[in-house]
């Protein structure tokens, strides 16, 4: 029995989880003791399944900490001192990240803008990567949780590999990995991390790293916990991380993955969480929402609805409302217009989508906003 009030949460992360995964935290393993260790190959292989690349040619590299860490540990893994050239596709918060991570390693770094509410314009791309060569990696945002766009990764790499064959490709797939498929065959690093769409509990992150190109960056990283080559090879020749594991985070990302197996992999995370979507689209905009992405470009994670125009709309009322119904919705992240987000991804299922709805509904009365909006 816990001591808090446990609450739905339609957030990009952390997110609800199953009752299984919960429990099956509860067990103290050490580092070292070989079941854990075996655990911790368990969910190497059984994420590189989930990508669907082969260990010959990819590894598996989970790393302490949330999914900017990994996102930065890959970069500063990367980027050689003094000589990494890195350029950044950024249409949202997320992609504007990974500039400041650059900006504070000292990493030479250009970024291609585009509105927050559309795709990564990919002209602009391909004159940048025409224009100038040199690059030694390309980063893009595969959902843009900022907004919800989903970014055209497979282009990208195109794009990539016919201008700049030798530059590395990141995708932070952060919020889509599970749920939206990637190509991985000109992805060098994609990470993630556990409390997204495969459902686990908030405590590692984890890159999908071409072999090859990992090896070629032994001795770059100047941080000694966020090299991930040394990690790699921590994991390959002792089966140990490091430094302090997050054990039950781990234990209970392996019954995560079996659960999302069983579910259907992708394809079936996919149908649930694109069923939960349109009931959060379909309800908000009978309220009279409006939402921020042109149908055609917004994913299946989350969804960017407008501030209603009126004047008894506030958004801290709004949300602390919901929250006092256990409903928990999230602030906007895009410079371009005042909005809020509700995610649909997580172990929320249709009735949870309706009653998030009947709820919302419920409080704009409360406020005093007309049901639905005019
Ligand atoms: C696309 C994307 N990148 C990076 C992050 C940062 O991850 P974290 O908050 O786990 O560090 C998030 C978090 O939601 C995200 O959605």
């Amino acid at each position: 029995m816990s001591a808090y009030k446990e609450k739905k949460l339609f957030t990009p992360g952390p997110l609800c989880v199953s009752e299984e995964v919960k429990r099956a935290m509860l067990v103290d393993l050490g580092s070292r003791d070989k079941q854990f260790m075996q655990c911790v190959e368990e969910v190497r292989c059984g994420l590189l399944k989930v990508a669907e690349v082969s260990p010959e040619d990819y590894t598996c590299v989970p790393l302490q900490g949330s999914g900017t860490y990994c996102i930065e540990a890959v970069i500063q893994t990367i980027s050689p001192a003094g000589k990494g050239k890195v350029l950044v596709l950024a249409n949202g918060a997320y992609g504007r990240r990974m500039v400041s991570i650059c900006e504070r390693a000292g990493v030479s770094v250009r970024k291609v803008e585009g509105p927050e509410h559309l795709p990564i314009p990919l002209n602009r791309v391909e004159d940048t990567l025409q224009s100038e060569g040199g690059w030694s990696l390309v980063c893009v945002v595969h959902c843009e949780t900022s907004t919800g766009v989903i970014n055209p990764v497979q282009e990208v790499t195109k794009l990539v590999q016919r201008y700049c064959p030798d530059s590395a490709v990141l995708v932070d797939a952060m919020s889509s990995f599970g749920a939206v498929p990637v190509d991985m065959s000109g992805v060098d690093y994609l990470v993630s991390s556990a409390n997204k769409c495969l459902e686990g509990v908030p405590g590692f992150s984890f890159a999908i790293c071409r072999l090859t190109h990992l090896l070629s960056c032994r001795g770059q990283c100047r941080v000694l916990s966020l090299d991930l080559a040394e990690q790699h090879v921590s994991l390959q020749t002792t089966g140990q991380f490091r430094f302090t594991p997050p054990t039950h985070s781990i234990i209970a990302f392996n019954t995560a993955l079996a659960l999302f197996w069983k579910e259907g992999g992708v394809q079936g995370r996919a149908a649930r969480y694109k069923k939960n979507k349109e009931i959060i689209v379909s309800g908000m905009e009978k309220l009279g929402y409006r939402r921020l992405v042109p149908p055609e470009h917004d994913g299946h994670i989350i969804t960017a609805f407008l501030y209603p125009q009126h004047r008894a709309f506030n958004f801290t009322t709004f949300y602390e409302k919901l929250s006092e119904r256990g409903q928990v919705i999230y602030p906007g992240k895009v410079t371009e217009a005042l909005c809020f987000r509700v995610g649909n991804i997580g172990h929320l299922f249709p009735d949870d989508m309706h009653a998030l709805l009947r709820d919302v509904e419920s409080v704009m009365r409360e406020m005093g906003l007309p049901v639905p909006l005019q």
